[in-house]
């Protein structure tokens, strides 16, 4: 059976799905048979994160209520035949959480991970995509407010079959960390008592994202590192502040201030 992992914040706009498809494609990369589920109904975005916004026929609304089988909905991702999308369109689609768990099943019969992208907030969309998942990822920026949430989010995941949890910190600045303006990763992991697989920057190559940003960019490096610890390959974390460090590190850092 295949990883079952819901990625979930808590706070809306701290990353999310932009995690789960840079994850997917990254996984898909290295040889796993992935597919992306869109929790989030009615304010759906992952298909538009891949770039399959326009190749949507059925979704999961659609399987769900029987308008189609699973395979029909399911969308190959044209650069990585490993990656596949399980789209949700419908505006005012609701979907059952016992029947929205059985299709999470289902798809881990056939692929290595299920990858589910959590609407934002604590209600019912959460607790459906929580319930089908036996891991999770908790996106947190390290703000204040989004540490709030994803502290009352992480309390709620003890309630739920969930085996393995970790905390994925967004949008980090490394110059920002250096300078002490920015909770570090470290401070960010002992503050909500959690686990911290991954560290990603804050990059503007994100904004022209297809499913997956350019090689060279910072951002791929550290999604890269987020796949390999959870492919248990490497206990590392992107180190956001290495570019910061050093004669040159200076000098970018008293650039980033001008
Ligand atoms: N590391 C990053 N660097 C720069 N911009 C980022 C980064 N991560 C995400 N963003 C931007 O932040 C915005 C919100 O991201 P995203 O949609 O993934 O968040 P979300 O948690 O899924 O939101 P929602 O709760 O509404 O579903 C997007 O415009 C995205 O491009
Ligand atoms: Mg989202």
């Amino acid at each position: 059976m295949g990883r079952i992992i819901v990625i979930t914040s808590g706070k809306g706009g701290v990353g999310k799905t932009t995690v789960c498809a840079a994850l997917a494609t990254t996984l898909a990369n290295a040889g796993k048979r992935v597919v992306a589920v869109d929790a989030d109904v009615s304010l759906n975005n992952l298909d538009l994160a891949l770039g399959l916004e326009s190749a949507v026929i059925y979704d999961l609304y659609d399987v769900v209520c029987g308008n189609c089988r699973l395979r029909q909905a399911l969308l190959r991702y044209p650069p990585n035949e490993n990656l596949s999308l399980l789209p949700s369109v419908h505006p005012l689609g609701s979907v059952d959480s016992r029947a929205f768990a059985e299709v999470a099943q289902t798809l881990a019969e056939t692929f290595d991970f299920v990858l589910i992208d959590c609407p934002a907030g604590i209600d019912e969309g959460f607790c459906r995509a929580a319930r089908a998942a036996g891991e999770a990822l908790v996106v947190t920026t390290p703000h204040t407010s989004a540490l709030r949430d994803a502290d009352k989010v992480l309390g709620l995941l003890d309630g739920y079959h969930i085996e393995r949890t970790g905390l994925v910190i967004n949008r980090l600045r490394g110059d920002m960390v250096l300078d002490g303006s920015m909770l570090s990763p470290h401070d960010v992991g002992r503050i909500l008592h959690a686990r911290v697989v991954g560290c990603i920057p804050e990059d503007d190559s994100v904004l022209f994202m297809c499913g997956t940003t350019p090689k060279e960019s910072e951002h791929h490096t550290a999604v890269v590192m987020l796949a390999r610890y959870l492919l248990g390959l490497d206990k590392g974390v992107y180190d956001v502040t290495a570019a910061y460090r050093g004669a040159v590190g200076r000098l970018r850092r008293l650039l980033k201030k001008i």
